[in-house]
């Protein structure tokens, strides 16, 4: 009884090994690699990094979506206060530098000191604040929305 057990279990091992060999193939040959990075063409610069974009589903009326200025890493708000208005203000506050909330009954709200943004302008609704969020361009395209330069 035992033997037959042992001799199964061989089977399967052996099995097994013509099956790993037939997978991964005998001797190291490795598959060609292939390069990830594009041919240059010998320039030092940097890349310029891309304009973030979002589906202009995903910022319903009276909503956002943020995104980050590729020139400072800071976040932005890109709005559509009306039907088919689209435009985007910093979401870090002019008076002391905190992160505002997103857009919410029509105004960005700065949780450190109580600053009140209007989310269509950008301007200043309640201080302390006395500056507006600095406000960006905002193309559509189709079905995409992407964040353009700093406009003020
Ligand atoms: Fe926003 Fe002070 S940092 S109100």
């Amino acid at each position: 009884m035992d033997g037959g057990i042992a001799a199964v279990a061989i089977g399967g091992a052996g099995l097994l090994t013509g099956s790993l060999t037939r997978t991964f193939g005998r001797g190291g040959k490795a598959a060609p690699k292939q390069s990830a990075a594009p041919a240059t063409g010998g320039t030092a610069t940097a890349p310029a990094a891309p304009a973030p974009s979002v589906a202009a589903a995903s910022v319903p009326v009276g909503g956002s979506a943020q995104v980050k200025d590729p020139a400072t890493g800071d976040g932005v708000y890109i709005v559509q206060p009306k039907a088919g208005q689209y435009c985007a203000f910093s979401a870090v506050c002019t008076h002391s530098g905190c992160a505002v909330d997103a857009p919410k009954n029509g105004q960005l709200y700065c949780p450190c000191h109580g600053s009140r943004f209007d989310a269509a302008t950008g301007a200043v609704v309640n201080g302390p604040a006395v500056k507006p969020l600095p406000r960006y361009a905002v193309s559509r395209n189709g079905d995409k929305l992407t964040l353009g330069p700093q406009q003020s």
